[in-house]
């Protein structure tokens, strides 16, 4: 029977590292993202498959010493893949943030037995022979591997937790759990961790250096907990994304430890992305990387609190009637979509409303704030639900410069992202790039009360002499302006 060649794998490989990149390309814009996904698919499938083969290969090869358990490879692949493709299908597009975190937890755990079973048998994976200690720089990897994963591991069990807020364990609740000393503990537990790398990568002898190698493991699961639970709720999704990068940079550390091109490669590619991401949502929010990790307004008990009982000032109010009537007589007008919409999953109800004043000759675009809702690109996900054309979705550099031309400005379920307190240097949103709204003739304003948003800000927006507010759930008001149009 012949097996896979090297060279194969290897072009295999290549194949699957290219259609990763082309799926992040496609990714990057909606109108290319079902494409990107299918590189995606395709990639991964490859690499699978290769991978298995790969497998079957040097099952053969070690058949003499009892194997490498081809049918248990198998099963882990059906049984994984089933309940993947399970979960996947399942969720709803809000629940999305957890789902990505329990995943990521998973890429973490899979580092660490990679790890575990690389340092009790390296000669299985061909690093060494039997009888022959690891070399200094697998030790290495393998130890920062290991690190990275089960920090990555008990952070995004933790993330999730957080994010899915139906459980009532206390380091599952949205608010951030902190307690004195926690940035000195979190010091002590990484120079122990340094330490124990030292005497892991340099001890002598045949046998790997066990102790120090499970007392980094129990410190890093540690540490995963201890860095994510003072981070607020509402902090999560760059948490998220933050740990997707770890989980990316566990996987590549564990693919040089076992000399797999498709591992590296994926591994950094996924590592890199979002570290990218966490960036741009950082920037997004004005918010320093640190500020998050370290637990900023996000969780701030001050700011909720403000958020619970804002000041009394009068704002005019209307009915969905009368929106639809301004609506209705404008040459203008831009939605800006935010969280409440996602909540109130109010899309499909928006785009028959835009169907409705397109067809009366208003010329209608959306806004898009790269941090409206929860997670990146939430509002670019709604509306593409709802099948709105791409060439009315305006990104907020390209629309920014509209507002003051525009007749109307109808925000829904938007707060802090149109907020124009971030104007205001002393703001503690101030210098976060927001939808200028507020230059518009006339605004619309749908939400529920007058309670702040994420950021736990009162906004100016809402008692401007132009602004309108119309109470009420984001579908229902909708609802009732489609009605009106008519
Ligand atoms: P927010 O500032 O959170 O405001 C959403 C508003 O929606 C609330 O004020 C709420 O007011 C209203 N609302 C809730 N349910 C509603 C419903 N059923 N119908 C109508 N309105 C409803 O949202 P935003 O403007 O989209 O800004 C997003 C915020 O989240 C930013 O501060 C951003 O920094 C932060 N954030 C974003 C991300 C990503 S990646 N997108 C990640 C982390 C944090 P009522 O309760 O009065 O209705």
């Amino acid at each position: 029977m012949s097996y896979i060649s090297m060279n194969l794998v290897t072009m295999f490989y290549l194949i699957a590292s290219v259609c990763f990149i082309q799926a992040l390309k496609g990714l990057s814009s909606p109108a290319t993202a079902r494409t990107g996904n299918a590189f995606g698919m395709s990639g991964m499938a490859i690499a699978t498959v290769t991978t298995v083969a790969l497998i079957f290969k040097l099952q053969a090869q070690a058949a003499s010493s009892g194997g490498l358990g081809f049918s248990l490879v198998l099963l882990g692949v059906v049984v994984g893949g089933g309940i993947g493709a399970y979960a996947a299908k399942k969720v709803e597009m809000t629940k999305m943030p957890e789902l990505v975190a329990a995943m990521h937890s998973l890429i973490g755990l899979a580092a660490v037995c990679i790890a575990v079973a690389v340092v009790a048998e390296p000669w299985v994976f061909q690093i060494t022979t039997a009888g022959v200690a690891l070399p200094f720089g697998n030790r290495l990897e393998l130890f920062i591997g290991t690190f990275v994963g089960a920090v990555t591991f008990s952070g995004s069990v933790i993330a999730f937790g957080k994010l899915s807020g139906k459980y009532k364990f206390r380091l599952f609740q949205g608010a951030p759990v902190s307690f004195p000393g926690q940035h000195m503990l979190n010091l002590g537990i990484a120079i122990a961790l340094i330490a124990l790398g030292l005497v892991f990568c340099f001890a002598p002898g045949v046998e790997p250096a066990w102790t120090p190698f499970i007392l980094m493991a129990v410190l890093a699961f540690i540490l995963g907990v201890l860095i994510i639970i003072p981070i607020g709720g509402a902090d999560m999704p760059v948490v998220v994304s933050m740990l997707n990068s770890y989980s990316g940079w566990a996987a590549a550390g564990i693919g040089f430890s076992l000399n797999n091109s498709m591992l590296i490669i994926a591994g950094s590619l996924v590592g890199s992305s979002g570290a990218i991401l966490s960036y741009i949502m950082c920037k997004a929010m004005n918010r320093s990387f640190f500020n998050v990790i370290l637990g900023g307004f996000g969780g701030d008990p001050a700011a909720a609190a403000t958020g619970g009982a804002q000041e009394q000032r009068p704002v005019k109010s209307g009915s969905a009637d009368d929106a639809a009537f301004i609506m209705s007589n404008a040459e203008t007008v831009i939605i800006v979509p935010g969280y409440g919409l996602a909540v109130a999953r109010a899309q499909h109800s928006l785009k028959e409303l835009v169907e409705k004043l397109t067809h009366k000759g208003v010329i209608v675009k959306y806004a898009i704030h790269p941090v409206a809702g929860r997670m990146p690109g939430h509002m670019n996900v709604l509306l593409a639900e709802a099948e709105v054309p791409y060439d009315q979705v305006y990104e907020m550099e390209d629309i920014n410069g509209e507002f003051g031309q525009a007749d109307v400005v109808l925000v829904l379920g938007a707060n802090d992202v149109v907020n124009p307190a971030a104007k205001d240097p002393k703001s503690p949103i101030a210098g976060m790039p927001i939808l200028e709204a507020y230059k518009a003739k006339s605004i619309i304003v749908n939400k529920r009360s007058m309670a702040s948003g994420y950021a736990g800000l009162d906004n100016d927006l809402f008692y401007q002499a132009n602004t309108m507010m119309v109470f009420g759930d984001a579908k229902k008001v909708i609802e009732a302006m489609v009605k009106a149009v008519d």
